[in-house]
C-alpha cells in the first residue's frame, strides 16, 4: 500500500493515520477494508460518530432517495423540510417523553463549534467571563473549548493564553465530596481569589481523558450547586451522547436536566458532520446571527439524524447496549484486568477504559492489535487508557472476536516485555 502522497502532502498535524497507517475503502457495519485487501474489526467506531456502525442500510436508504429526488442539499438557516422533520421528531421522540424543555440552535457541524456557541451564550446571558470546568476534560480544539480543554500539550499549540477558565478537581481525583466542595468553596469564600462564573462545563462521563464516569450524586450534586448560585450547568455529551452510555442522554442517569446540552457525533446518524445546542428556552437570547456558521444546515445529516433516531425509537437498541456492556465489562475485568498488576477497568454503556498506568504499553498493546486486525485508540493521562468503544449494534460474535484479539495482543506484548 503506498501512502507517500499523505506523508508527502498531508500536514504533520494528522493523528489517526498514525495508529492506522493503511489505506481504508469498504467499510460496513463494524468492518472496515484496507486497499490491500484486509480487514479490521472496528472497535474505535469514528471517535464516537458511528454509532450505528458504518454504512447503515436504514439509514443509508434514507440518503439514497434525498439524494435521488434532488431535495436541498444545502440550506444555512433556512426553513427545509428536512430540518422541519428532523426537529419535530426529535422533540416528539427524545425531549417530550423525558419532560425535558429544550429549544435547539443548530451550529456549524463540528463538535467544537456548538461548545463555542454554548460557551458564548453562557456568557452573554449571566454577563460572567469565567467559566469552570473539570481536570481531565475534553472538550474541543478551537480557543473557546481549548480553554477548557485540560491536556497540557493541546493547550500549549494555541498560541495565546487560554483564559477566563478554572479548572476544578474531578471526582476521582480527590474524591466527589472534595470535588463538589472545591466548586462550593470557589463561589462562597469570599477570599477564593476565583471570579463567579457564567457555566460549569463537563462531561459525565470523561472520554478523552481517559474513561472517568461520574456518578449519579455527583452530576446531581453539580446540577445542586448550579442551581443555588444561578450558574449554568452545560453537559458536553457530544462523544457520550447518542445512546453511548445506555440511555440517550448520558445525564439521564441522574435525573437532571442541565441549562444547556451539546450534542454532536452520532446524532449525524451515519457518520456525516452536524451539532446542535439544546438550550432551557429562557437562555436564548441570542440576537439574530450573533453565532452563524455556513454549514449550519447540513441536510444530509438532518436526514440521516431523524432515520438514526427512528432506528432507537424503540429501545431496542438500548436493550442491545445493556447485553454488550454486561459482556465487555466482563471480559475485561476477568481477562485483561488480571493480566497486569494494578490495570483497572472503569466504563459504562459501550465506552469502556483499560488503565494501564502505562501509556507505553498502552501503546504497544494498541499497535499489536492493529496488526491482528483490530481498530482501537487510547486515551486519558499519558494515554495510557486502552479505549473499547464499538458500535452499539456491533454483533456479539464479532464484538467476542474483538475482545479476544484485545486480549491475546495484550498477553503477546506482556510477554515480550515481561
Ligand atoms: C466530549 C467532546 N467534546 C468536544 C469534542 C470536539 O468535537 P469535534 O472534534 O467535532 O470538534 C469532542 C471530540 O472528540 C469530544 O469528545
Amino acid at each position: 500500500m503506498d501512502t507517500t502522497i499523505f506523508e508527502r502532502y498531508e500536514s504533520e498535524v494528522r493523528t489517526y493515520s498514525r495508529s492506522f497507517p493503511v489505506v481504508f475503502d469498504y467499510a460496513k457495519g463494524s468492518v472496515l477494508r484496507s486497499t490491500d485487501g484486509r480487514e479490521y474489526l472496528d472497535f474505535f467506531c469514528g471517535a464516537g460518530a458511528l454509532n450505528y456502525g458504518h454504512n447503515n442500510d436504514f439509514i443509508k436508504q434514507r440518503l439514497i432517495s434525498y439524494l435521488t429526488d434532488d431535495r436541498i442539499i444545502h440550506g444555512l438557516d433556512m426553513f427545509t423540510v428536512a430540518k422541519e422533520e428532523f426537529i419535530s421528531f426529535f422533540e416528539k421522540s427524545v425531549i417530550e417523553p423525558r419532560n425535558l424543555a429544550y429549544k435547539v440552535q443548530f451550529t456549524g457541524p463540528t463538535g467544537t463549534n456548538a461548545v463555542e456557541a454554548g460557551l458564548k451564550l453562557a456568557r452573554k446571558y449571566t454577563g460572567r467571563a469565567n467559566v469552570f470546568a473539570l481536570n481531565g476534560c475534553f472538550h474541543g480544539s478551537t480557543l473557546g473549548s481549548l480553554a477548557l480543554t485540560s491536556e497540557r500539550r493541546k493547550r500549549a499549540a494555541a498560541g495565546v493564553p487560554l483564559d477566563n477558565v478554572t479548572h476544578c478537581p474531578a471526582p476521582y481525583q480527590f474524591g466527589e465530596a472534595h470535588a463538589l466542595d472545591f466548586m462550593e468553596k470557589a463561589l462562597t469564600d469570599d477570599h477564593a481569589g476565583i471570579d463567579k462564573p457564567a457555566a460549569i462545563v463537563l462531561e459525565t462521563v470523561q472520554a478523552e481523558g481517559g474513561i472517568n464516569v461520574f456518578s449519579a450524586d455527583f452530576l446531581r450534586g453539580v446540577r445542586e450547586i448550579c442551581t443555588r448560585h444561578e450558574v449554568l450547568m452545560m453537559v458536553d455529551d457530544i462523544q457520550v451522547g447518542c445512546l453511548r452510555t445506555g440511555t440517550f442522554f448520558s445525564f439521564e442517569r441522574a435525573g437532571i436536566a442541565p441549562d444547556i446540552v451539546i450534542l454532536s457525533k452520532s446524532i449525524g446518524g451515519f457518520g456525516l458532520p452536524f451539532s446542535m445546542v439544546l438550550l432551557k428556552p429562557d437562555i436564548d437570547i441570542w440576537e439574530p446571527g450573533e453565532h452563524d456558521g455556513t454549514f449550519r444546515g447540513n441536510q444530509l445529516a438532518m436526514v440521516a439524524g431523524k432515520a438514526a433516531l427512528e432506528l432507537v425509537a424503540d429501545g431496542h437498541i438500548a436493550e442491545g447496549v445493556r447485553v454488550r456492556e454486561a459482556l465487555v465489562r466482563d471480559y475485561l475485568t476477568e481477562q485483561l484486568a488480571v493480566l497486569h498488576e494494578g490495570a483497572e477497568v472503569r466504563g459504562i454503556g459501550l465506552i469502556w477504559g483499560l488503565d494501564l498506568h502505562d501509556g507505553a504499553l498502552a501503546g504497544s498493546i494498541t499497535r499489536e492489535c492493529f496488526n491482528r486486525g483490530l481498530i482501537i485508540e487510547r486515551a486519558g493521562r499519558e494515554d495510557s487508557v486502552v479505549k473499547v468503544m464499538p458500535s452499539l449494534v456491533i454483533p456479539i460474535e464479532q464484538l467476542q472476536t474483538g475482545l479476544d484479539i484485545l486480549r491475546d495482543a495484550a498477553k503477546a506484548v506482556l510477554e515480550t516485555t515481561g
